[in-house]
């Protein structure tokens, strides 16, 4: 999957041993079922396949978020989620950005390696611009922080969706330049990293048919339950093809969810019912209704447990943060001797 860059400066990081996963999620509220399949489904496959750290980006939201109730609600979200479904603190790293200040001094260092004209290509900062808004010194140098998220950790793969790549590129290019301006040929300090691109499996629809995501307000969340929930899918747009008539059910935004959610038998069954006709959108969509209340119910559970062990809920993230500082602290041991920053402190 990682391949070596042809650059002979660049560390050959394809021995799967070494493969550091790390990637940064940003608290944004509430996570819908397209950021489960695509994304966080792969994160908590991954964590235990290799070392693994992920991270809440609350240094990165600020970008953009100036409340602190809601900074800090959303960053508790954000690892009450992860941990309803599925990741095990045991097998890897989640903790919250902030808790290791140290990236922020590797992001000073590679401000001064970073031009100011490949940060103005950056796609999110163009798209303010070119939204008529004026962005702040923090949202310019959002990459920059980005690169020393990954390269603190001495990560080497990077799981993110397909708008990231542009970000990937930008930490390749520090981690090659920081070599190659401090380090000796043989003793580099940082591996190239490789992005893991998430393939969106299928573009999960939103209820309006459109992409799922926070900005259309199309979403279906995956905590969602009860009503709230019965309301959504119900709400999911189709066709009118009546009740008896055949329906394809590569054309049907129901179908394409239930596609997400249900065993093979039951895509079987139920597409084969689409062609026959007779079979109408209500119908799916209770089955639909079904599958999602199935699939979650475990991770709901464990939610609303977690949710009364907040302590509990902080003593992994405290642990992991106390982890990766540690792995945080060796690079940047290695970082200050390198650039010549010396410090007087121990
Ligand atoms: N920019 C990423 C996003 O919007 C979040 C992020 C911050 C990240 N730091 C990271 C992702 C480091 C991967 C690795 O999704």
């Amino acid at each position: 999957m990682q391949t070596s860059s042809s650059d002979n400066t660049a560390i050959h990081v394809a021995d799967e041993a070494a493969t550091v996963v790390v990637s940064g999620i940003q608290p944004s509220g509430i996570l819908h079922i397209g950021n489960y399949f695509g994304a966080l489904r792969q994160h908590i496959k991954l964590h235990t396949q290799h070392e693994a750290y992920y991270f809440i980006v609350n240094y990165h939201a600020l970008t953009s978020l100036k409340d602190a109730e809601a900074m800090k609600q959303y960053t508790l979200d954000v690892a009450l989620d992860y941990l309803a479904l599925g990741f095990d603190p045991e097998k890897a790293t989640l903790f919250v950005q902030s808790d290791v200040p140290q990236v922020t001094e590797l992001a000073w260092i590679f401000y001064n390696l970073t031009p100011v004209s490949q940060l103005e290509k950056g796609v999110s900062y163009k798209d303010k611009i070119a939204q008529g808004l004026s962005p702040n010194a923090g949202l310019l140098n959002y990459p920059v922080l980005q690169a020393a998220d990954i390269l603190i950790y001495g990560g080497s793969l990077v799981p993110v969706g397909a708008d990231q790549k542009q970000h990937i590129e930008i930490t390749r290019d520090l981690a090659q330049r920081f070599n190659q301006t401090f380090c000796p040929k043989d003793a580099p300090v940082f591996p190239v990293p490789e992005p893991y691109i998430l393939d969106e499996v299928s573009v999960v629809p939103g209820v309006d048919g459109r992409k799922m995501s926070k900005s259309y307000g199309n979403t279906i969340g995956i905590f969602d339950e009860g009503k709230p929930l019965k309301k959504k899918v119900m709400r999911i747009v189709t066709d009118s093809t009546p009740v008896e008539d055949p329906k394809d059910p590569e054309k049907d935004n129901v179908f394409a969810l239930i596609k997400l959610f249900a065993d093979e038998a039951s895509k079987e069954r139920i597409e084969q019912a689409y062609r026959e006709g007779g079979y109408g959108y209500g119908h799916a969509k209770k089955e639909l209704l079904g599958f999602i209340n199935e699939y979650f119910a475990e991770a709901r559970e464990r939610r609303h447990d977690l949710s009364n062990r907040m302590d509990y809920v902080m003593d992994v993230l405290q642990e992991g943060g106390k982890r990766a500082r540690e792995k945080a602290e060796s690079y940047m041991e290695r970082v200050r001797e390198c650039t010549g920053l010396i410090t007087t402190k121990r």
